[in-house]
């Protein structure tokens, strides 16, 4: 079983190709792809984001995903330990166990944040089932945002993530991720295919796909476009680097690196054609979708005002899609705080040496708590840890573990581990060419669109 395997070698815990790539895609396909994209692309340009956003996959994210899988599959080893372990000389160990912890931290208060909003998420998929069943104060407390709501939620969220880490990485993480995910990519297709037959979602299609170039010169626009796909691919934060060390040397990295990708990609491009059609669906109903400046009302309001304000107007079907989409919605994020939870578990599972039910139920219980910090102190707290995590943590700690990997590794055990799984690697491109740029072009990629 997995958690006799912690830290043993070789330790790929995964069954299977797919079982990785699903655990993977899972983690990476979550709230950032069905809400934070398609709010995005229709606040910045529709297709004139999609084309930067898909820049930044290509140039940054997919490269630093490699970077982030290989040093978790070198190291076989949790994150910590495998940062600590990319050189002999003692400076370079301290110095990589430190941003090792770093990355682990910053994951911590990441999770504490996406279990308030996966919270909200299980209640709005909760509560049309309660109104049908009568119990219309049930209904109301479910999207009432009160303290009491929030705390409940997040807890309950945070369960069912404990629940799944403790059983194990094979027989917890890639089970539920092979269960949950096609159901996933089922209810996204069958709601966006729905939605796509009603009234008004021809103007969303338009404002999708139609390129307002003017946003192009917006100097926010590349830094929200990557924030955006360091964010969905779940780089920078050791969720990806623990998952990584769990997976077979048989398996070509880049291949699967690029699977995840476009998976994660397709999910984010496929749900910008449920959500904003969807918006333009429930103007067409009366609903109002922009601010008195002009703007887009802000995400949180277009998903837990307006897209709710649509389904109530849609009578009986309505309850239905509105389950259907939280569904949607909960089940992405599961599978992304799952691997959330698991990078910190294995660090001090093996580290301390103590057993992993234990762990997952005391390191979910410590998250809950910061959750719990941050619920009753939202206003000071909630917007400054999504800004420090995501702006500015994942990016930054994504560009310490590629120059990790390229300056202090020395540069035979860097190749060595890239062939693995790849008998003709040495043929190709990304053999020739991949190295050198996250060595050079990376981090200057990187400080333009930062400094920028
Ligand atoms: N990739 C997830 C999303 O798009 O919602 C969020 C995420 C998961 C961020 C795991 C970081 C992480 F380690």
């Amino acid at each position: 079983i997995a958690s006799s395997n912690d830290g043993l070698q070789p330790r790929s815990a995964f069954s299977s190709r797919l079982g990785f790539v699903m655990a993977a895609a899972g983690s990476a396909v979550g709230v950032g792809n069905i809400w934070g994209f398609p709010t995005q692309v229709a606040g910045h340009g529709g297709a004139a984001f999609i084309l930067v956003y898909l820049l930044m996959v290509v140039v940054l994210a997919y490269p630093m995903l490699v970077a982030e899988m290989t040093i978790g599959r070198m190291a076989q080893k949790n994150p910590v330990a495998a940062m600590g372990s990319l050189s002999d000389k003692p400076f370079w160990k301290k110095t990589g166990a430190v941003v090792g912890i770093a990355g682990i931290v910053t994951l911590s208060l990441i999770i504490s944040f996406y279990a308030i909003i996966s919270g909200w998420l299980l209640a709005f998929m909760l509560e049309p089932l309660a109104k049908l069943a009568g119990m219309t104060g049930l209904a109301s407390w479910l999207t009432s945002f009160s303290t009491s709501l929030n705390l409940i939620a997040m807890g309950a969220f945070m369960a069912v993530t404990i629940h799944v880490v403790r059983a194990g990485v094979s027989n917890g993480i890639e089970r539920w991720s092979k269960k949950l995910m096609p159901m996933m990519f089922i209810l996204l297709i069958g709601l966006a295919a729905y939605i796509m037959t009603l009234e008004g979602a021809e103007q969303g299609l338009l404002m999708y796909l139609k390129p307002d170039f003017s946003h192009i010169l917006e100097p926010s626009l590349l830094v929200n476009a990557m924030g955006q796909a360091f964010f969905s691919l779940s780089l920078g934060v050791c969720a990806i680097m623990v998952y990584g060390s769990y997976l077979s040397e048989k398996e070509s990295l880049p291949k699967t690196a690029a699977m995840v990708t476009a998976l994660d990609t397709s999910v984010a491009l496929l749900a910008g054609l449920l959500v904003i059609p969807a918006m333009t669906v429930a103007q067409a109903n009366g609903v109002t979708i922009y601010a008195p400046d002009g703007t887009l009302l802000e995400s949180d309001t277009l998903v837990f005002t307006v897209l709710p304000a649509l389904f109530n107007s849609m009578g009986a079907a309505g309850s239905l899609v509105a389950i259907a989409f939280f569904a949607l919605m909960s089940i992405a994020a599961l599978t992304s705080s799952i691997s959330m939870l698991e990078a910190p578990v294995n660090t001090v599972c093996e580290q301390l040496n103590s057993c992993r039910s234990r762990m997952s139920i005391v390191i979910g219980g410590a998250v809950s708590v910061v959750s719990a910090i941050i619920i009753l102190n939202f206003e000071a707290l909630f917007g400054l840890v999504v800004t420090l995590t995501t702006v500015y943590g994942q990016p930054l700690l994504a560009l310490l573990f590629g120059l990790m990997l390229t300056w202090v590794l020395r540069r035979d055990r860097l190749l060595n581990e890239l062939k693995k799984g790849s008998p003709d690697m040495e043929q190709s491109l990304f053999w020739k060419i991949w190295p050198w740029y996250v060595k050079f072009v990376c981090p200057v990629l990187m400080l333009f669109v930062l400094l920028k």
